[in-house]
C-alpha cells in the first residue's frame, strides 16, 4: 500500500463537485507531479487531501489510516504538510519566526527543525532576522517549504512552488525538491511549469475537468505526443 492512496475522490465547494472520482498515489521518497489545465481541480485535490475541501465520496488513506474530512489542523501531527499556492508566509514575521510557526504543534522540536531547514536552504541562514516580506519570491518560497518541513513530515504537498519565479530559482526549487525526496519524504507537487517538473517526477498525473486523464512516470508523459499536444502546449 502506498503512503498516500486516494480512491474515487468526489468533492468541491458547496453544492458543485469539482472532483469527479479522482485517484492519487504517493509513496515514500517519491516525487509526484500533478499537471493539467487551469480549473482542472489540481489545487482542490490537494486541499481535499489536506482536509480543507469536503470529500463527499471516495476514500483517502494516509499511512493506512483514513483521513478524508479529518481536521486540517491535525494533519501536520500525522505527518502531512501542505504549502498553499498563495499567502504561504507571514510577511511581517522574520524568516526564523515563520519557521518556528511550522513547529507550533510540537515546540520542543523547533531548534532541530530550524537546523535541518537552514541546512537544506543555506540562502535563508543569512536572512534569519529579515522579515519574510522583504525576501525575493524564490526565498519566500523556501521559507514556506521550510516551515512545512519543520516537523519532519512524511508527505509534503506543494501547490505551484515555482509560480512567478525566475528560471534560476525554478531550477533551485526543483533541485531542493529532489533532495527532500531523497530523505524519504513523499513530495506531491502541482506545477504549471509542467515540462521541467515532469522531468523529475517518478509519477506524473494529468488531471482535466476533475478526472484523471493519464498517470505514468514523468518522462513517459513527456514523451507521449498526445499528452504533449493536449496538455503541455505541443
Ligand atoms: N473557494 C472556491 N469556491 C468555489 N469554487 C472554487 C473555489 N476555489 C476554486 N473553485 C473552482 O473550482 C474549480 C477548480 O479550481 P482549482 O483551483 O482546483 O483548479 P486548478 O487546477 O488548481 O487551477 P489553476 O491551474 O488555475 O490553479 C474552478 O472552476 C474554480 O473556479
Ligand atoms: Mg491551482
Amino acid at each position: 500500500m502506498a503512503l498516500l492512496e486516494a480512491r474515487g475522490v468526489v468533492g468541491g465547494y458547496g453544492e458543485a463537485d469539482i472532483l469527479h472520482g479522482v485517484d492519487l498515489d504517493a509513496d515514500a521518497g517519491e516525487i509526484v507531479v500533478i499537471v493539467g489545465p487551469n480549473g482542472a481541480g489540481k489545487s482542490t485535490l490537494m486541499k481535499a487531501v489536506a482536509g480543507l475541501v469536503r470529500v463527499r465520496a471516495g476514500a483517502i488513506m494516509f499511512g493506512a489510516e483514513p483521513i478524508a474530512n479529518a481536521p486540517a489542523e491535525r494533519m501536520i501531527l500525522r505527518g502531512l504538510a501542505y504549502v498553499p499556492q498563495e499567502r504561504n508566509v507571514f510577511p511581517s514575521l522574520t524568516v526564523e519566526e515563520n519557521l518556528a510557526m511550522g513547529a507550533y504543534a510540537r515546540p520542543a522540536e523547533t531548534e532541530a527543525g530550524m537546523a535541518r531547514v537552514l541546512a537544506l536552504f543555506p540562502d535563508l541562514a543569512a536572512k534569519r532576522r529579515v522579515a519574510a516580506g522583504r525576501l525575493s519570491g524564490g526565498q519566500r518560497q523556501m521559507v514556506a517549504i521550510g516551515r512545512a518541513l519543520m516537523l519532519e513530515p512524511r508527505l509534503i504537498m506543494l501547490d505551484e512552488p515555482t509560480a512567478g519565479l525566475s528560471p534560476k530559482f525554478c531550477a533551485l526549487i526543483f533541485e531542493r525538491v529532489q533532495a527532500i525526496a531523497r530523505d524519504g519524504i513523499a513530495v506531491l507537487m502541482v506545477e504549471q511549469n509542467a515540462r521541467p517538473a515532469l522531468a523529475i517526477a517518478d509519477r506524473g498525473v494529468v488531471l482535466a475537468m476533475g478526472r484523471n486523464r493519464a498517470t505514468a512516470p514523468g518522462p513517459a508523459l513527456l514523451a507521449d505526443p498526445e499528452i504533449g499536444r493536449l496538455f503541455l502546449g505541443g
